[in-house]
């Protein structure tokens, strides 16, 4: 059984994830609104990543014998100034959750829970390349500098990105 704080705190993760979820679903509809297919593909996918990350962590508060509590969902930004707009703030977003994940780790060593602990070892991995790949955009973005021609091969470069889903537990 995981303690109060602890239980709290997975909590308010799932709840992050959640909004992750959203934030890049609203993104994928921005780019819906601006024709650029291959980036609303992305966006997709990544959606998926997010409820998955929810769901793991949904998982894990009730294997331990938690309890699991949903709040309100914060709304998302709707509008972005250009691509590489939306893809900075994705890149943002990824860092500050970074910083949640550590946090969360750090809870875990200071209450002495070493099940929790190892479980987020795998999200600990998972943002180091949620950062990278959000960023690897925000560079191509950049060095393309708005020509439309170059958005045109990123977005279809973007549209062959797949969701693969998790195999069974763990992945
Ligand atoms: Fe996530
Ligand atoms: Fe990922």
């Amino acid at each position: 059984m995981p303690s109060k704080k602890i239980e709290e705190a997975l909590n308010e993760q799932v709840n992050a994830e959640l909004y992750s979820a959203y934030l890049y679903l609203s993104m994928e509809a921005y780019f819906e609104s601006v024709n650029l297919p291959g980036f609303a593909n992305w966006m997709r996918a990544q959606t998926q990543e997010e409820l998955v990350h929810a769901m793991k962590i949904y998982d894990f508060v009730n294997e331990r014998g938690g309890r699991v509590i949903l709040k309100q969902i914060e709304a998302p930004q709707t509008e972005w100034a250009s691509p590489l707009a939306a893809f900075e703030a994705a890149y943002k977003h990824e860092q500050k959750v970074t910083g949640l994940i550590n946090e969360l780790v750090n809870l875990a060593i200071e209450e002495k829970d070493d099940a929790t602990n190892s479980f987020l070892q795998w999200f600990v991995t998972e943002q180091a390349e949620e950062e990278s790949s959000s960023n690897e955009v925000v560079q191509k973005l950049k060095t393309a500098g708005g020509a439309p021609d170059g958005q045109f091969l990123i977005d279809r470069e973007l549209g062959q990105r797949v969701f693969t889903p998790p195999t069974a537990k763990g992945a």
